[in-house]
């Protein structure tokens, strides 16, 4: 039996991730791209952003004709089975989340449904608030097409759980999978569409589906705000925050995950999700004050690092440091929220001389912070240097030998903001290492 064609709306990262695995599954599937640069740089297997793997997936999945990058979007949604919403949600000043694209989408979906026969289901997978796929999405659509739905589409809100730099993996082998349907219907294509998947599936509303989402990620970052509170307690009475993890973490109520210390929380979804829901709980008169802490606290976290090398060196004016990682995390060459950012700000408002320096994320870094200087390489950044902070834990710097840190830099004062070496590895040498949540 074929399956069910898919067109994936959006050729950022969920929706272009979301487009390869369901081709890889055997899918016809059909991506629509509004950016005509984006379109073609798609279309010759050129993925506009670093993402291990994808750029490979990509031009297998061309290569095999099971995806194709649409030239046409009406009759890519017209002619599909299941439209995927994967448009971006850009955040207003209030944290808001705006819907425009969303709502423009849901329009060209509505007006191709117009004259098409048979049945579709429009899945959203943009994160976006509860109450939208059924307040915003399912009108929008009516109107557009001029039919409700039942007969001819359906909808469902079906969240995205990947993580960058993992997006692939994530997304082949997901560790659960929600969908919120508007009807039976709906719901059962959805079914049918993940019957092969081995990972527990929830099926409940589309209001649900979209606040699982938020709660997911805010609870994930209120976690890493108070592993790094707890971490930056523990360093201070002398203990380290590791020990501690390995003594809480085997209580399943707990468990050892995402609990390393560290500068804080970047990317493009925690803080802009905390935002949102931040702001729906302010509109619904239900303030989430441990939201509130916890972005107030991961605008703080990343100081703490300055204080470091405040410590070990005194009046940091004048002084050489390097910023080794921009990226907000590893594998990835996206900056959004990096915590990169407010140190370097930091730094250079102290006085301090600050090379930076990314296997990935120069370019990138470059626009948020377009005075930067840079280094070619990591050697070059931290020769002459009196410190240098450890701020993306990239593979690269875990190589990093203490022999060549105490050979290249001047003053050897190592800050890590990610936890990336053993304290002993330091021993013996002439190099003085510090680390979020490791107690002297
Ligand atoms: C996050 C979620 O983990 C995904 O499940 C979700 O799908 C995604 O947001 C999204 O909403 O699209 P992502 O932002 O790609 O994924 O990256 P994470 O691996 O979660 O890391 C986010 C930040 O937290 C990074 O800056 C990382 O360094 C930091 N972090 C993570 C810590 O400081 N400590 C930890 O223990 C874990």
């Amino acid at each position: 039996m074929s399956k069910p064609s898919i067109c994936v709306v959006g050729g950022g990262f969920v929706g272009l991730t979301t487009a390869i695995v369901l081709a890889q599954h055997g899918h016809p599937v059909s991506l629509v791209e509004a950016s005509p640069e984006r379109r073609s740089a798609l279309a010759a297997a050129k993925v506009p952003f670093f993402e291990p793997g994808l750029a490979e997936a990509l031009a297998t999945e061309l290569a095999q004709g099971r995806l194709t990058i649409a030239s046409d979007p009406t009759k890519a949604l017209a002619t599909s089975e299941i439209v995927f919403l994967c448009v971006g949600t850009p955040s207003g000043a209030d944290g808001s989340v705006d819907l425009t694209f969303v709502e423009r989408a849901a329009g060209d979906v509505g007006r191709a449904l117009r004259d098409r026969a048979g049945y579709q289901v429009v899945v959203v997978k943009s994160t976006v608030p509860p109450g939208t796929l059924e307040d915003v999405v399912v009108p929008a659509i009516a109107r557009a097409s001029g039919k409700p739905p039942g007969d001819a589409w359906g909808a469902a809100s079906n969240p995205e759980f990947l993580k960058e730099g993992a997006a692939l993996r994530d997304a082949q082998e997901p560790d659960r999978i929600v969908v919120g349907a508007t009807d039976a219907r709906a719901e059962a294509a959805m079914r049918a569409l993940y019957a092969d998947a081995k990972c527990p599936q929830v099926f409940s509303n589309p209001r649900t589906a979209e606040m699982i989402k938020y709660t997911a990620n805010s609870f994930l970052a209120v976690k890493i705000a108070f592993a790094n509170e707890m971490a930056n307690l523990s360093e201070k009475v002398g203990v380290d925050w590791y020990d501690v993890v390995a003594g809480i973490g085997p209580d399943p109520r707990i468990g050892p995950h995402f609990l390393r210390p560290g500068v804080g929380f970047g990317g493009s979804c925690f803080p802009k999700d905390l935002a949102a829901i931040q702001h729906v709980g302010r509109e619904a008169a239900t303030p989430l004050t441990l939201v509130d802490a916890a972005l107030h606290h991961n605008e703080v976290q990343p100081l703490r690092v300055v204080e470091m090398l405040k410590e070990e060196l005194g009046e940091l004016r004048g002084k050489r440091i390097a910023l080794l990682g921009l990226a907000f995390k590893p594998d990835t060459d996206d900056v959004r929220e990096t915590r990169a950012l407010p140190i370097w700000r930091a730094l250079r408002e102290r006085g301090a001389e600050v090379v930076c320096h990314d296997p990935m994320a120069m370019e990138t870094f470059r626009t948020l912070a377009p005075e930067a200087s840079f280094a070619k390489t990591v050697e070059e950044a931290l020769r002459g240097a009196d410190a240098a902070v450890l701020q993306t834990e990239w593979a690269e710097y875990r190589a990093l030998t203490p022999a060549q840190i105490a050979s290249w830099m001047h003053a050897a004062v190592l800050v890590d903001g990610r936890r990336c070496f053993e304290r002993e590895a330091f021993d013996g040498t002439r190099v003085r290492y510090r680390a979020v949540g490791l107690g002297r």
